[in-house]
C-alpha cells in the first residue's frame, strides 16, 4: 500500500479499507444513523451504510417532502456490472423513491482520460449494458435524468469555471497524488456533482464507497469558494465495500473473483463454490464450534443482496454461528437465491434494453 490509510483514501485503489471507524474518525465523517430515514432498505438497517456527510439535511428533505437531487456516476470501463455497483444503485433507488430528482452520468471522459476507454466505446456500453441494468435494478427510467459528460456543455463550463476553485497542493493534501488526467476527471466530477443545482441551489445526495470521500471532500471545498452559486454542500452516503468472493480485495469490473448481473447459471455456481466462508477446516470443527458469518462471503451476499427478510437472515446467522448450518448447505442455498434472482433480473434487463433504445436511439 502506497499510502497509510491515516493520511490519505486513494479512491483508485483495489484494497479493502482495514478500518471503517479509524476512516470515519479521521476524515470526520458522520456516522449514519438509520433511524433518521423512512422506511430504510437492506443497506441501511443491516450497518453496510455506515456514513456520511451532511445527512442531516436530506433526512429533513425526504421527511418535508423538499426538493433535493440524488446522483451517481457510471465508469463505463467494462461489458459488466458487478454486486458492488448494485449497492450503490439501490442507494440511488432509495433516494429516488424518497423524492429526489435523480441524476445518473456517463464518464466517458472520465474513463477516456484516466482509463483509455474511447467515446464511442464508453457510450455503447453504457446504452446496452449499464443503463439497463441500472433500469432492472430499479431505477425508473423516465423520472432519471440521463447524460455523458462528453455532451453536457453545462457540466464540461463549470467544471472549467471551477477549476480556479483548487489549488495543486489541495490536491496533493486530498489524494497524495496529482496528474494532469485524474486533476481533470475529478473537476470535471465536481461539476457533475454540483450542476443540478445551477437552476436553483438545493441538498444533493452522492452515495459512494467511504473510498469515494476524497471527492466528496473536494467537491464540498469548491462549493463552498464558489460563493456567487449559492450552492448547498453536496451530502454524501458511504456504504462499506462489497468484498470479492475471495475476501481479499474489493468486487470490482478486473477482479476474478467478482460476481457480476447477469452471470450465467454455470458461473454462479463455480463462484459461490470457490467463495471463502467463516467455517472450520472440518466438518467436525464447524459442529462443534460453528462458523463466523462476519467473516463469510456469502453472508455478505446474503446480507447485502439476496436475503429480504431481517428475522430470516439473523435466525440463520445464529444457526451458522451455533454449527447448526454446513458451508454447503449456505452455498447451495446462496446460489438457488442467486440464480432465481438472476432469472428475474435478466427478464428485466431485457426489457430495460429495448426501452433505452428507443429512448437513445444511435
Ligand atoms: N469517478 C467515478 C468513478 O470512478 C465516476 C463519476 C464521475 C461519478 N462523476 C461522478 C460518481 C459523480 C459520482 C458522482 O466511478
Amino acid at each position: 500500500m502506497a499510502q497509510k490509510e491515516s493520511e490519505h483514501i486513494d479512491p483508485w485503489s483495489s484494497n479493502l479499507p482495514k478500518d471503517y471507524k479509524e476512516i470515519i474518525k479521521n476524515f470526520g465523517l458522520e456516522k449514519f444513523n438509520v433511524k433518521d430515514f423512512p422506511e430504510p432498505n437492506l443497506l441501511m438497517r443491516r450497518g453496510i451504510i455506515i456514513s456520511g456527510r451532511d445527512l442531516g439535511i436530506i433526512s429533513r428533505s425526504i421527511k418535508q417532502k423538499k426538493k433535493f437531487y440524488v446522483l451517481t456516476g457510471i465508469m463505463p470501463t467494462a461489458d459488466k456490472v458487478h454486486f458492488g455497483t448494485k449497492s450503490v444503485i439501490d442507494m440511488v433507488v432509495y433516494f429516488q423513491n424518497h423524492g429526489a430528482e435523480t441524476y445518473v452520468l456517463v464518464a466517458d471522459l472520465e474513463a477516456a482520460a484516466t482509463r483509455g476507454v474511447d467515446l464511442k466505446t464508453a457510450r455503447k456500453r453504457a446504452l446496452e449494458i449499464h443503463i439497463p441494468c441500472y433500469v432492472a435494478l430499479g431505477l425508473d427510467l423516465k423520472k432519471t435524468k440521463f447524460y455523458f459528460q462528453s455532451s453536457n456543455l453545462d457540466v464540461i463550463k463549470l467544471a472549467f469555471e471551477l477549476s480556479n476553485k483548487a489549488t495543486l497542493n489541495e490536491y496533493r493534501a486530498i489524494y497524495g497524488n496529482s496528474e494532469p488526467s485524474r486533476i481533470m476527471a475529478s473537476l470535471l466530477q465536481v461539476a457533475d456533482i454540483l450542476h443540478p443545482q445551477l437552476k436553483e441551489p438545493m441538498p444533493g445526495i452522492i452515495p459512494v464507497g467511504i473510498d469515494q470521500d476524497p471527492h466528496i471532500r473536494l467537491a464540498r471545498d469548491i462549493a463552498s469558494r464558489a460563493s456567487k452559486y449559492n450552492f448547498f454542500l453536496p451530502s454524501s452516503i458511504n456504504h462499506k465495500f462489497m468484498p470479492s468472493l475471495s475476501g481479499e480485495l474489493k468486487m470490482s469490473k478486473s477482479e476474478g473473483n467478482s460476481l457480476f448481473l447477469l452471470d450465467s447459471e454455470k458461473e454462479i455456481k463455480e463462484k459461490i463454490s470457490k467463495a471463502l466462508t467463516g467455517g472450520q477446516k472440518t466438518l467436525k470443527e464447524q459442529k462443534e464450534k460453528g462458523g463466523d458469518p462476519d467473516k463469510d462471503m456469502i453472508f455478505e451476499l446474503f446480507r447485502q443482496h439476496l436475503i429480504s427478510s431481517d428475522s430470516e437472515l439473523k435466525q440463520r446467522e445464529e444457526d451458522y454461528r451455533k454449527g447448526k448450518i454446513l458451508d454447503s448447505e449456505n452455498k447451495e442455498y446462496a446460489t438457488k437465491l442467486l440464480t432465481d434472482f438472476m432469472v428475474d433480473f435478466r427478464k428485466k434487463f431485457e426489457k430495460a434494453q429495448k426501452e433505452v433504445r428507443q429512448i437513445f436511439p444511435e
